[in-house]
């Protein structure tokens, strides 16, 4: 495929981050969710990372009340910085929280009425061009990144992805779920797609995992959206109905999702990345194995 016939390039990218996070409560009732730390980079910060490997430059958050510290982890820290510098201390672990003036975008979502409603709330600034979507508290670790995993096959078939990955049968009903048609390598054809289904009637065990590329034409769908599962404004209902008039594919993800917005979730992520890192993973493998008395 030449340059020319590449489908428009996803350059926005939207961070719903407006959720009231009640399942971290209290830890959550002054500290945003996206804030939590999985080791020492907020989860915020290891989904900005994936974004920007895959290429987007312009980050739009939609935030809430009480998200503010998503906003000033990428700001400048002046006070900080100049002290750390007179004290001779290095700057690097600020780097990733560095992003380009006019980069990064906030939006108010006024009322948390759902996925769908955050993702509406963005549409002046993502206009009309594709874009991704983020959910920060998906946390996935692959390589290269899922973001630029699904660049990769959007750049072969456009329209939208949605990344996927198989769980459990048991565990369909608190998913998006979709229908598949299909198959060629990581990528399904997409028929049908369904929120949150009863385990009998879930059309597959293959769930919508947090990240997106949709076509600007959901924006409209999403306007006239009424509520569905949870008596919430669903982003899945809408791109149900975006089928069969623009191609929708999933991507199955070549690598590791962990469920931040859940607390094993966050244990799980938390155990695994230590026990990857090398600056920690013998200690944490020591204590690990103590802990489980197979030491
Ligand atoms: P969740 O379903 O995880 O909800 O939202 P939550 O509020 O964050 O957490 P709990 O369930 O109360 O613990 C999935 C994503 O959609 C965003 C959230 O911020 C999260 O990234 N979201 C959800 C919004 O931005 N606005 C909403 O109205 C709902």
């Amino acid at each position: 495929m030449t340059d020319s016939s590449l489908p428009k390039p996803i350059r926005k990218a939207v961070f719903p981050v407006a959720g009231l996070g009640t399942r971290f409560l209290p830890a959550t009732k002054a500290i945003p969710k996206e804030m939590l730390p999985i080791i020492d980079r907020p989860l915020i910060q290891y989904a900005v990372d994936e974004a920007r490997e895959a290429g987007i430059e312009q980050l739009i958050f939609v935030t809430g009340r009480g998200k503010t510290a998503i906003v000033e982890h990428f700001d400048m820290a002046f006070e900080l910085e100049a002290t750390m510098k007179d004290r001779d201390k290095s700057l690097e672990a600020l780097a990733p929280t560095r992003i380009q003036p006019g980069n990064l975008v906030t939006v108010r979502q006024q009322v948390p009425l759902g996925l769908g409603h955050a993702i509406w709330c963005a549409r002046a600034i993502v206009g009309d061009e594709p874009f991704a979507i983020f959910l920060p508290d998906e946390l996935m670790i692959g390589q290269p990144g899922c973001m630029k995993q699904m660049v990769e096959a959007y750049n072969q078939v456009g329209g939208n992805l949605i990344s996927v990955l198989e769980v459990p049968e048991d565990e369909v009903s608190s998913y998006g779920v979709i229908a598949p048609g299909k198959r060629d390598g990581a990528l399904t054809e997409v028929m049908g797609l369904v929120e949150k289904p009863k385990r009998e009637e879930a059309p597959s065990n293959l769930i919508i995992s947090g990240r997106y590329i949709l076509q600007p034409e959901v924006m409209r769908v999403l306007e006239h959206q009424g509520k569905g599962a949870g008596g919430e404004i669903q982003l899945t209902d809408a791109m149900a109905q975006m089928i069969g008039q623009q191609p929708f594919h999933a991507v199955t993800f070549a690598g590791k999702r962990y469920d931040c917005g859940s607390k094993t979730g966050f244990v799980e992520a938390t155990l695994a990345i230590a026990l990857e890192r090398e600056d920690m993973r013998d200690e944490v493998r020591a204590i690990a194995t103590r802990l489980l008395g197979l030491g």
